[in-house]
């Protein structure tokens, strides 16, 4: 069992992490753009791949698809690019992948929804680890007292640390309150005091805009921000709200969870009038089970009536979501193959490209 940092890929998991075939890893170790390891399992030494080896490849994708989009100002998928001259050594990568790291279309986001247990700290905590596997650097906000983003980053100190609560109530600089998780990932992490934010925040002068100020002094640092939220009207939701660009509002594709959809819409579209605001939202079905008629038909349900909002990507219902929580890591050490590292692979492309 690893946590997140410490993750290591066997050459076949990253080739299908990364969507090349296996046997581009020499050429590209050749090249220089792939830092392989050894790490001994049982009695041989393994060839893998650290967390920070794939964030390294991933980033070199990148830069790529940055100078490709500068040049042409449309996005281009990678297959599309034609190495420069000093792109040579670069070719197989640009050519033989179809993984399309582009300019994030939303850098401040947050997962929302004031029903509770629909799955918003565990697809945060999965989504901000799978796009620090993609070469971004993150921050990740626990904005609930439960502090389960905080677990699922696998930080078990949280309460003797400073939270948003400092921040936001005791003028505590934010950068005081973030730790790191691993390469590429930040946290301000939550804890139980949280749950008495909301008296002090109400009687702060200007309090939605606290943290989208806070956020401010940071956000240059980093390539996405992303809010894990209370199952609650909340100010400090409300804050969030205020502050982010994307709201991915987790809906578990059961009768109780969609019939509050409509409450979560209205609270959101109040909240955009009264603070002249246009969010973006998207809604992502969790708890998917095709064997199950109702699951289907609240997926069919959510899909008419909140047509735009809705994300391509459904989360299966999926032992291994409770497998990485259980062991506090990403699904992809669990079971790399899996229909959930399958759908978080999805939903994580769609969150940040679309
Ligand atoms: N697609 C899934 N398949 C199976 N289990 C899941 C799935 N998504 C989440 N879970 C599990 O459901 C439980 C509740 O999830 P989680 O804590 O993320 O919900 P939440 O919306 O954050 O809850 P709260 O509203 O209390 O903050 C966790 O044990 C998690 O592992
Ligand atoms: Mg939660």
């Amino acid at each position: 069992m690893a946590s997140f940092k410490d993750i290591c890929f066997t050459p076949s998991e990253f080739a299908n992490l990364v969507k090349i075939e296996r046997n581009q890893i020499p050429v590209l170790e050749e090249q220089g753009l792939l830092k392989t390891m050894k790490k001994r399992v049982g009695n041989v030494d393994r060839k893998m791949i650290s967390l920070e080896g794939i964030r390294e490849y991933c980033k070199q994708l990148q830069n790529i698809g940055r100078r490709g989009d500068q040049e042409n100002t449309v996005t281009q998928t990678t297959q599309d690019i034609t190495p420069t001259s000093e792109d040579q050594n670069l070719a197989p990568v640009a050519t033989a992948t179809e993984f399309v790291p582009q300019i994030l279309k939303h850098k401040i986001q947050m997962f929302y929804n004031v029903k509770g247990g629909t799955g918003k700290s565990t697809l945060t905590a999965q989504y901000v680890m799978r796009a620090a596997m993609m070469g971004y650097n993150i921050l990740a906000l626990d904005l609930d007292g439960q502090g389960h983003l905080t677990v699922n980053l696998d930080i078990l100190d949280a309460h003797e640390r400073p939270t948003i609560y400092d921040v936001l109530i005791n003028d505590l600089p934010i950068q005081e309150a973030i730790i790191n998780v691993a390469p590429g990932l930040d946290l301000v992490p939550g804890n139980l005091g949280l749950c008495n934010i909301e008296i002090p925040l109400n009687q702060k002068t200007r309090r939605e805009y606290r943290l989208t100020e806070a956020i401010k002094k940071i956000s240059e640092h980093y390539d996405l921000i992303v809010a894990d939220t209370n199952p609650a009207a909340s100010i400090l939701n409300c804050s969030m709200l205020v502050a982010a660009d994307l709201v991915n509002v987790v809906c578990a594709t059961n009768p109780l969870s969609f019939h509050g959809m409509s409450l979560v819409m209205a609270t959101i579209e109040e909240m955009e009038k009264e603070f002249s605001r246009k969010l973006e939202v998207k809604i992502i079905p969790n708890f998917y089970d095709s064997r199950e008629v109702i699951s289907q038909e609240v997926l069919g349900e959510l899909k008419i009536q909140f047509a735009s909002h809705c994300s391509k990507t459904v989360i299966n219902k999926t032992v291994d979501f409770n497998e990485a929580t259980k062991r506090r890591t990403t699904i992809w050490d669990v079971n790399p193959r899996g229909v959930a590292a399958q759908d978080l692979s999805a939903l994580t492309e769609e969150l940040l490209f679309n």
